[in-house]
């Protein structure tokens, strides 16, 4: 047949999605798996949230509101930036990808850690432009240094993932500024921060009230991972004026739909209880840190809602292991596995799961 496609998109990776319970259902007929493969925060929705979706499904037939101006303001406020400088989309990672669109022409560079989040070399490439992966360092987190020395005069963006996703690992404010210092002001340094709210490190610093008013910082957020919103798909950058005015430009029109938008505001109005929601996975992921040294894996200290177990060529092995115990795990083949952090029970089963792969 005749191409119709993008010959550079073969050599692509898909996204691969943690397996879901159904997969497991209907592959080894395990009826109750535990998911601990795609960090989501296992309590339900917060307090008001269905409510709130609920009552906004009463105007789903009109289009939302395109400038999403309540929530923008809602978050301008909460987060203590101009409203002009915050954009919404369909999860933090349509943002990113919105980003680059607005940075990048085809062999423009876009430099980040690696390994990372996945989705990095996906939106690189499917705005044409070349990704430049700078390897961890030994110990799992970005080689800062190397990421600097990497930017060329084609480098667009530079990405760094803090914590990183899968590694868990997380960069220090002395660490950052000196690189921040170093990028040069025409390159946009994105600072990914999916999983802010579990840092409990004081000197990992939080990007919006420490870099946000350097003009070529992009902060990500999301509300899929600490805010309980991942299946309705929202995330917001926070970026100098211009740029998010560019963003904005590139944007999917109406991409953050209705009940996102509603979800979100009934969400911001439960922050002691995502404080708690927090405090409770951040202990178990100490602990569960601490089990699983125990069995014998070099587990870097995380200040995520995830783990990552650096077994190199045993990943796959191991996830395969847990799944048919009914656990289901991340496995990034030859080079480890995360697990997300579940509620105590779950990561029991995580645990006893882990002993049995490791002994087998
Ligand atoms: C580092 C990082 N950034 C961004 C995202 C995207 O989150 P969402 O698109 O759900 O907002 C994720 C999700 O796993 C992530 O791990």
């Amino acid at each position: 047949m005749t191409r119709l496609t993008r010959a550079d998109l073969d050599a692509l990776p898909s996204y691969v999605p943690g397996r879901s319970v159904a997969d497991l259902a209907r592959e080894l007929g395990i009826a109750e798996a535990i998911k601990l493969a795609s960090n989501e925060v296992p309590f339900g929705p917060l307090p008001g949230v269905v409510e709130a979706v609920a009552e906004s499904m009463l105007g789903s037939h009109r289009y939302p509101d395109m400038g999403v101006v309540d929530l923008r303001d809602r978050l301008a406020q909460r987060y203590a930036v101009a409203a002009d400088r915050v954009v919404t989309g369909c999860g933090s990672v349509a943002l990113a990808e919105h980003l680059i669109k607005a940075t990048s022409l085809p062999g423009d560079e876009v430099v980040y850690a690696w390994r990372s989040f996945e989705a990095y070399p996906i939106i690189t490439a499917t705005a044409g432009a070349t990704s430049i992966r700078v390897p961890n360092t030994a110990d799992h987190g970005h080689d800062l240094a190397g990421l600097s020395a990497a930017i060329t005069d084609r480098t667009r963006v530079v990405i760094v993932c803090n914590p990183n996703n899968p590694t868990g690992t997380s960069v220090r404010k002395p660490d950052l500024d000196r690189f921040l210092d170093d990028v040069p002001s025409d390159v946009v340094v994105v600072l990914d921060e999916a999983y802010r709210e579990f840092v409990t490190d004081e000197q990992v610093p939080d990007a919006l009230t420490t870099y946000a008013d350097r003009p070529n910082v992009v902060v990500l957020r999301t509300l899929s991972k600490a805010w309980g919103l991942a299946g309705l798909r929202i995330g917001f950058l926070v970026a100098q004026p211009e740029v998010a005015a560019a963003v904005r430009k590139v944007v999917t029109p109406f991409s953050t739909s209705l009940v996102a938008q509603a979800a979100a505001m009934a969400a911001l109005d439960q922050e002691d209880e995502v404080r708690r929601r927090c405090a409770l996975v951040i202990a178990e992921r100490d602990r569960v840190t601490e089990a699983t040294r125990k069995l014998g894996v070099d587990v870097p200290s995380s200040q995520s809602n995830f783990i990552w177990l650096p077994l190199g060529s045993g990943a796959a092995a191991f996830a395969a292991a847990c799944e048919s115990r009914g656990v289901i795990v991340r496995a990034f083949q030859g080079d480890g596995v995360r697990v997300t952090i579940g509620t105590p029970e779950e990561n029991d089963a995580f645990l006893t799961a882990a002993e049995a792969a490791l002994a087998s």
